[in-house]
């Protein structure tokens, strides 16, 4: 049995829905995100979306709730009418808050996300979706087209009269930090394809985490993967440093693939002048990472779309730079950190250290010239590199890596272990840094 308790008008990021109350007999209050007139004809897009405080609210990258329960909301605007059930009691799969805690803790030690539950005596699904398909039956929905990954949730919504014309899968990219997770939703709860993005699988057979190889952050800096996009003629850039696009969307969609599996992704300021990137995720579902930006002298234009765009900004700079540019920056919303001067600009080593310590194990370094220059020059902070390269010719340009002070073939850097795969039009090489 479940009643109606209060309606109304709620807008959003993703424009105006209705939210509508519901007091459950299992003591829970669900909340329906209604779209559109939702009681009309033929199946109704919806999305039953089971509580994560964590990933919902906080953004946690353990899980690919958050991202999902956004996309979900921006799938049912974009088709104007549908409906979202928020499932509260459904935490953990069911086993509440404080358990889903500890089953982390039990994660950390080891265990994966199946076997935590059973360690902590609990089954490994404990949810019930009957509330669920009252809710439904209550908005005059009997017909749905389903957007999940979980077959368990079309069938208990089958068993429980909900007519499941259509399932619509929920993909996002996956994170370094969820991806074991995500994994063994597809392998032990029979999910269906979490590993990838809708629209880069049907672009490209890339498997990101292959690219991006085995990340090892070390004690003393995260794990760092350089990647850049070039012509065939190993430019990144035009003379006059335009570099839109020199490689295809599929190539594009799989960066911010790679985006969205890592903790920051890094640029100098030269890139930020010149191109005003984002460096967000937005091709493909996902998180977007940290953005580090190297500017010794705080040069960052005070309109940068690295500030005014959602996300957390880090400029990494030195004692170069002025007071009054540091607190003006900050006044944008960036966190200025001091670093010590290195050879090119703020020093490498300082910097990956430091954000290491501050909690962050994977960088993408998208350059540009001078900071993929260092970074390789450096010889020993980083630790893969990925380069797409694009069939065509630029002639004079921006060159991808500068003089890196090798006179001998054989003194050039040793790449291990290469994968090359062709996305799009593009061919793209990813090998570790010897
Ligand atoms: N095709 C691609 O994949 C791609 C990707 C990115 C950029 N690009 C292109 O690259 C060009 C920009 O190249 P860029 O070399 O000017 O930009 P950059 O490498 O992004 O920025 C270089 C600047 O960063 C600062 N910096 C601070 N610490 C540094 C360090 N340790 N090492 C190196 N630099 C450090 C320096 O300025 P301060 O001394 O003032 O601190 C330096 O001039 C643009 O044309 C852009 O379109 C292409």
């Amino acid at each position: 049995m479940v009643t109606e308790v209060a309606r109304v008008p709620l807008p959003t990021p993703f424009g105006p829905f209705e939210a509508r109350a519901f007091e459950c007999s299992s003591g829970n209050v669900y909340l329906a995100m209604t779209k559109g007139s939702v009681d009309g004809a033929g199946p109704m897009l919806t999305r039953v979306h089971s509580e994560c405080l964590t990933g919902d609210v906080f953004g946690s990258l353990r899980c690919d709730c958050g991202i999902q329960l956004r996309e979900a909301l921006k799938r049912i605007a974009a088709e104007g009418r549908g409906v979202l059930v928020y499932a509260t009691g459904h935490e953990g799969r069911g086993i509440g808050l404080v358990n889903k805690l500890r089953a982390y803790v039990a994660q950390d030690q080891g265990s994966d996300t199946v076997d935590a539950n059973l360690h902590l005596g609990f089954p490994v699904d404990l949810r019930s979706y009957e509330d669920a398909a009252e809710v439904l039956e209550v908005l005059g929905i009997r017909s749905i087209k389903l957007m999940t990954n979980n077959p368990k949730k079309v069938e208990a919504l089958l068993h429980h009269g909900i007519s499941v014309e259509e399932v619509q899968p929920l993909t996002v990219a996956p994170h370094t930090r969820n991806s074991t997770y995500l994994n063994t939703k597809l392998n032990r709860l029979g999910h269906n394809g979490s590993l990838v993005s809708p629209k880069p699988l049907e672009t490209t057979p890339v498997d990101i985490r292959k690219l991006l190889g085995a990340v090892r952050p070390r004690d003393d800096r995260p794990y760092v993967v350089v990647k850049y996009a070039q012509s065939l003629d190993g430019r990144i850039a035009t003379a006059v440093g335009d570099s839109r696009w020199i490689s295809s969307e599929p190539e594009r969609m799989m960066s911010h693939s790679m985006r969205a599996h890592c903790d920051a992704v890094m640029a100098g300021i030269g890139t930020v002048s010149n191109d005003d990137p984002q460096l967000t995720v937005r091709l493909v579902s996902g998180s977007s990472p940290i953005r580090i930006i190297l500017d010794s002298n705080l040069r960052m234009p005070a309109e940068a779309k690295v500030l005014t765009e959602e996300g957390t900004t880090v400029v990494l700079t030195t004692e170069r730079s002025e007071a009054q540019r540091r607190r003006e920056l900050t006044e944008r919303g960036a966190e200025i950190v001091v670093l010590p001067q290195g050879d090119d600009g703020v020093d490498l080593g300082e910097a990956l250290l430091y954000l290491r310590r501050r909690g962050i194990e994977s960088i993408l370094v998208e350059g540009g010239a001078r900071v993929i220059t260092s970074l390789l020059a450096s010889r020993g902070l980083a630790d893969r590199l990925v380069v797409s390269i694009a069939p065509s010719v630029l002639g004079s340009g921006v060159e991808a890596v500068g003089d890196l002070g090798i006179s001998e073939v054989t003194s050039g850097l040793e790449l291990r272990d290469p994968t090359v795969h062709l996305v799009g039009r593009d061919v793209v090489l990813g090998a570790d840094l010897g």
